[in-house]
């Protein structure tokens, strides 16, 4: 029987703490503001950028939805991102993805002044984060980091699997696991003989976007098990990669879903975004140390 990891309850007490600090911003005349562009129509899409825009209200920090056409031009779109960059009263800028194929994503992540990137997407805050230099780290597996340490386990010397090669949850997570001293596989699509992998890991991260793809076979016993999926299912059920039934009789901690990493994901931004507004009141670039 594993302990169920809450995104409820860690994500409140991030989301306080975050809270407090743009409190103690707003004293000294910094209302912290963070814009989040959304391009088009996607419904999942449109409603991460609600629930980002309710978590902002809920910390005192303001929130600028900039809702653009998906016909939208990429040139069009740098102009919207070159004007948030000038203005001194935006402290964070979030492009929601996907773009659409008309438009080269990672150019226009990069447009985002690394500062001001509290998704930590742009190659200057990656190769920070390859470098272990101060940056913002991608909120996901920000997230993922906190629960794991919330667990009070040793992260160093641990065996970490991660499942999943995106730029947003998988890379970065590896990078912070090895960041913590965990010796770190990395797996995906090609990966051969993935369930020995798997069920080798200590720690095992599933960032796969596939309803049921980790199922019990995969558990180490005692292993701590995060589920980054957010699947919805043909009854319209949520549920995430793994099989929870079948893995948390194995697991010594796992996460659940709905309430695990997602609503982390968003307590992590709001942080981030407390943190680019105190580093640009300070007159500092974010790459500076403290
Ligand atoms: N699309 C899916 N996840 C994310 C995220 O964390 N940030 C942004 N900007 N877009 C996303």
């Amino acid at each position: 029987m594993a302990e169920i990891i809450s995104g409820k309850v860690l994500a409140a007490r991030i989301k306080a703490q975050a809270a407090q600090q743009a409190a103690k911003l707003r004293e000294k005349g910094i209302s912290v503001r963070l814009a989040v562009i959304i391009v088009g129509e996607n419904p999942a899409s449109k409603a991460y950028v609600r629930g980002k825009a309710k978590d902002c209200a809920e910390c005192g920090i303001l929130s600028d939805v900039l809702e653009l056409p998906q016909s939208i031009t990429e040139s069009e779109l740098l102009g919207k991102i070159e004007q948030l960059n000038q203005d001194d009263r935006v402290h964070g800028i979030l492009v929601q993805l996907p773009l659409p194929p008309q438009i080269r994503e990672q150019s226009v992540i990069n447009a985002i002044l690394p500062q001001k990137d509290v998704d930590g997407f742009t190659d200057i805050n990656t190769g920070r984060l390859i470098s272990g230099e101060e940056c913002f780290l991608p909120c996901t597996p920000a997230g993922c980091i906190e629960m794991l340490k919330s667990t009070g386990m040793q992260i160093a010397g641990k065996d970490a699997v991660v499942i999943g090669r995106s730029n947003i949850v998988g890379k970065p997570a590896a990078l912070m696991l090895c960041a913590e001293n965990a010796t770190v596989t990395l797996c995906h699509s090609h990966t051969e003989n993935l369930k020995e992998k798997c069920a080798a890991a200590d720690i095992l991260i599933a960032a796969v976007g596939k309803a049921g793809f980790v199922t019990g076979d995969m558990i180490k016993p005692g292993a701590v098990v995060i589920d980054v999926g957010i699947n919805r299912t043909a009854d319209g059920t949520l549920c995430g990669d793994v099989v929870f039934d079948e893995a948390e009789p194995k697991a010594s901690y796992i996460t659940p879903v709905p309430g695990g990493v997602g609503l982390m994901t968003r307590a992590m931004l709001m942080m981030n975004t407390v943190r680019a507004a105190r580093n640009q009141a300070q007159g500092r670039g974010d790459g500076e140390k403290r």
